[in-house]
């Protein structure tokens, strides 16, 4: 069911689409924007001037606070074409509501229904056009907020603006990865922002990951602030391992994102019998697993990432080659059904659908 009604958005449409410019099947991702964004302001917060229009630049003064003390946050979902033609969103409800739980965590106002919501299934309406039809593509949906008060102080902003732009995409990693276990840097610490979309969390992470990057891995698997000992999140998805045959992902608590893939993954897993323990993974047992060759698949799960396999696990000064993707069971199972699901092929028994 969609989950729209009037309200006082102003509208303001492009004369042409740019979309006949546009070859869908051959675009990398985050790079092409649909033809119109929303957005809205927060003054004092209260949310004004809801508004659908061009997309394009936004003007702003060199004193914008967002730029100096890093209130920002955003959210990553997906609309998808069924094979019925029908456009659907992927658990929208689940964003907007970790998006206002990052926006508490970063003293921002929180977004309502209205605005997040309708605001959503409007932009998207309009540009339903750029909703790419073949499998592995979908668009990608970019909430985001931002502090807009011109002021140099230290403190939260009076004023935020709030946006919505949209992008088609087709897959964010293009092969299996190659992942870092982190032993030096930290992504987030107890009492900190991991677990809020914040600009400032991603920031932060790419320093490390271009040095793993430059030492041969694509990614990093971060672990624990207090010793490094535990693992915990990818700095783009959640990690998931299958050792000894049973489905084992580390608990969501306050430095990880609880990403909603991974939320997804674990239900659906669960629903087919399988046993699956959202647990404590320690460094050493990961090691000891890969040794032994109990490791038997290891994957990163999120909403750009969908289900990536990984390839290969360095640790300290050795790299561990996990068995050939072609070996390997469960996650393509998890693909493929989550993949039927999104593009109609298959029942929606969880009700993850919505409709536009
Ligand atoms: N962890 C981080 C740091 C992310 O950026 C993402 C992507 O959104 C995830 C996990 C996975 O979350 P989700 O499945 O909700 O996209
Ligand atoms: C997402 O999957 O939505 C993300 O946020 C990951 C990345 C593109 C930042």
């Amino acid at each position: 069911m969609a989950e729209v009604h009037e309200t006082n958005i102003r509208v303001q449409q492009v004369p042409r689409s740019r979309l006949p410019e546009v070859d869908l099947k051959n675009i990398s991702f985050g790079t092409i924007f649909t033809d119109h964004m929303f957005q809205a302001d927060s003054v004092e917060g209260s949310w004004t001037d809801l508004q659908l229009l061009p997309y394009g630049p936004v003007q702003f003064n060199p004193a914008l606070m967002a730029l100096h003390y890093g209130q920002a946050i955003f959210e990553g979902m997906k609309a998808f074409r069924t094979v019925d033609n029908e456009v659907v969103l992927f658990r929208p409800r689940a964003n907007f509501e970790r998006f206002n739980i990052s926006a508490e965590r970063m003293c921002m106002p929180v977004t309502t229904e209205e605005v997040f919501m309708e605001g959503l299934f409007r932009l998207i309406d309009m540009d339903r056009d750029w909703v790419p039809g073949f499998d592995n593509s979908s668009l990608y949906v970019r909430p985001f907020m931002y502090a807009t008060d011109q002021f140099l102080g230290v403190r939260p902003s009076h004023t935020y603006r709030f946006a919505i732009i949209c992008s088609p995409a087709g897959a964010y990693y293009s092969k299996p990865l190659r992942v870092k276990i982190e032993k030096h840097y930290t992504r987030s610490a107890k009492g900190g922002i991991g677990y809020a979309k914040a600009a400032a969390n991603y920031g932060l992470s790419l320093l490390p990951t271009k040095l793993a990057q430059e030492a041969g891995f694509d990614q990093i698997i971060w672990t624990d602030a207090v010793n490094h000992e535990y693992v915990e999140e990818a700095g783009t998805a959640n990690f998931m391992f299958v050792i000894d045959g049973t489905l084992v992902t580390p608990p969501v608590k306050d430095t990880i994102l609880k990403g909603i893939t991974r939320d997804s993954i674990v239900t659906l897993v669960r629903s087919w019998g399988m046993e699956v323990q959202e647990r404590e993974v320690a460094v050493s047992e990961l090691v000891e697993a890969m040794e032994k060759g109990r490791l038997q698949e290891a994957f990163a799960v999120g909403t750009a990432a969908t289900v990536t396999h990984i390839s290969e696990i360095g640790h300290e000064d050795r790299v561990y080659r996990l068995p050939a993707v072609e070996k390997r069971e469960l996650a393509p199972r998890i693909l493929e059904t989550l993949n039927d699901i999104r593009y109609g092929r298959a029942e929606d028994p969880f009700g993850w659908m919505v409709k536009v």
